[in-house]
């Protein structure tokens, strides 16, 4: 039997990831959000789960420590990894967004300050924005940056709005729609083509 490794994004998508693999017929019988174990396996025993920190999914799937990889789009953007993107699973909705404490529209041509956890996807918008940017990297908690007068903006997620609202800043644009994605290993795909398909094709029947 040709098993496959599957690297799941850790965090606040897993549990409805892990949801849709179940009503797929993929169940986890060893899983327990609570222990500190980090591989599980299918009760069929095709899949080996790893679970890894969201932004390192696209890192073990490119090296091929994965075959497959579950992750958000706004990891993959980041990333800016080779392999293959195949499935979007619908999952983990959210947006890309510029904020601000001031809703003084950013033009081309102005120079700006702007804070991250997403600093290659900053420096791509604003650069054909044709906006001069410094990006701040930053961990979490980025919408305290313009608060402190550390930076003049921000890019970060939306899900539902309170974090960006509770700060008093404004959304300024959207950059792009973000939700949970399957990704393969490029040469996995066409070693293990049989059984990634089997895999994309039991999620694909419960997506759609
Ligand atoms: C994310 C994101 C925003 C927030 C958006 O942060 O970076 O801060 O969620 O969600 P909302 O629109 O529903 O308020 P996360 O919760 O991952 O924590 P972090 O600030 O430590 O990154």
């Amino acid at each position: 039997m040709t098993q496959i490794t599957l690297a799941m994004a850790k965090g606040r998508t897993a549990k409805d990831s892990l949801s849709l693999l179940n009503q797929a017929g993929i169940t986890f019988p060893d899983f327990d959000s609570k222990s500190r174990k980090l591989v599980f396996y299918s009760a069929d025993k095709k899949i080996k789960m790893i679970n890894v920190k969201a932004i390192d999914v696209t890192t073990y799937v490119e090296q091929g420590a994965a075959d497959i990889g579950i992750v958000g789009k706004d990891n993959i953007l980041e990333a800016d990894a080779d392999l293959y993107e195949l499935l979007d699973l619908k999952l983990g909705i959210c947006k890309f967004v510029v904020a601000s404490l001031n809703d003084q529209p950013i033009e081309k041509g102005d120079t700006l300050k702007v804070a991250s956890k997403y600093t290659r996807v900053t420096e791509e918008f604003f650069k054909e924005k044709e906006v001069n940017v410094e990006t701040i990297k930053l961990n979490g908690s980025v919408e305290l940056a313009p608060l402190i007068d550390m930076a003049d903006a921000i890019v970060d997620i939306v899900e539902t709005g309170t974090t960006i609202k509770e700060n008093g800043l404004t959304i300024l644009d959207e950059i792009t729609d973000i939700s949970t994605r399957l990704v393969v290993n490029k040469a996995s795909f066409a070693t293990k083509t049989k059984e990634i398909q089997e895999f994309i094709t039991k999620l694909k029947n419960v997506v759609e």
